[in-house]
């Protein structure tokens, strides 16, 4: 299994607070069958300190380090792209990273907020540039909330949803928890990432919540959407669900 969205890389950002905590992540996730990584520090414009080139040479140590110790699961470099109208010229200037070298692209809106203007202006603006957005965790968003609908155009456009393992069992609250359940009916999500930020807070209920997701979409579906990470990771297409139907659910 691949991880796509990871804050595994320690010290950049609020996820691993040391290296130590990177290597009992690492074998947490290899336990539950991961081999592969993204790791995906957060990009925020005029607040990151943190390079490219710093999150390539840390990605590069760190496999060192894993092989080390006989840890077999393999990092890869991104980002977590904060919202900003210049998501184009961020990841075309290789300041922000995409999936390591793919023409996916994780990016994340704000948590509290109306529905970011240009949303869809951004959006577009890098698929007609080559790339495919990934939108982090959809269901966190309050303007999801407030209309799960508004992500349709996303969709349409060619942008893809990527839920976070733990919402299902109710990590990052009620509404969230709803909300997953809602994308999930409605053939909404193309890709499942943990967001890790340690390890322990999803590792320990990776089981569960894999088990609540079977009890709203069928297991094949699942692993469809399981694998989609891997293609990803591939610069392939992935397998994306007739979302007109999802509607009737
Ligand atoms: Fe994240």
């Amino acid at each position: 299994m691949v991880d796509i969205h990871c804050h595994i890389i320690p010290i950049v950002d609020d996820g691993s607070k040391s290296f130590e905590e990177t290597i009992n992540m690492a074998k947490k996730a290899e336990s539950l069958g991961y081999t592969k990584i993204v790791a995906t520090p957060h990009y925020i414009q005029n607040d990151t300190q943190i390079t490219s080139d710093i999150i390539k040479d840390a990605v590069q140590r760190i496999n060192q380090e894993f092989e080390k110790r006989d840890i077999k699961v393999k990092v890869y470099s991104g980002n977590e792209v904060f919202f900003t109208n210049d998501m184009y010229e961020l990841i075309e200037k290789n300041i922000a990273l995409p999936i390591e070298n793919t023409r996916y692209v994780l990016m994340e809106f704000p948590m509290y907020n109306v529905k970011p203007i240009n949303m869809e202006n951004e959006v577009r603006n890098l698929i007609v540039s080559g790339y495919i957005p990934i939108i982090a965790h959809p269901e966190r968003y309050e303007f999801v909330t407030e209309n799960y609908k508004d992500l349709i155009p996303l969709i349409e456009l060619g942008a893809l949803m990527q839920i976070n393992l733990g919402s299902i069992s109710g990590t990052y609250g009620k509404q969230a928890k709803n909300n997953v359940k809602k994308l999930l009916k409605k053939n909404m999500v193309h890709l499942i990432g943990t967001d890790s930020h340690n390890s322990k807070r999803i590792y320990d209920i990776f089981e569960s919540c894999m088990n609540d997701i079977k009890k709203i979409i069928k297991e094949e579906k699942l692993n469809t959407i399981i694998q989609n990470s891997d293609k990803v990771l591939q610069d392939k297409d992935v397998i994306k669900f007739d979302i007109k139907k999802g509607l009737f659910k």
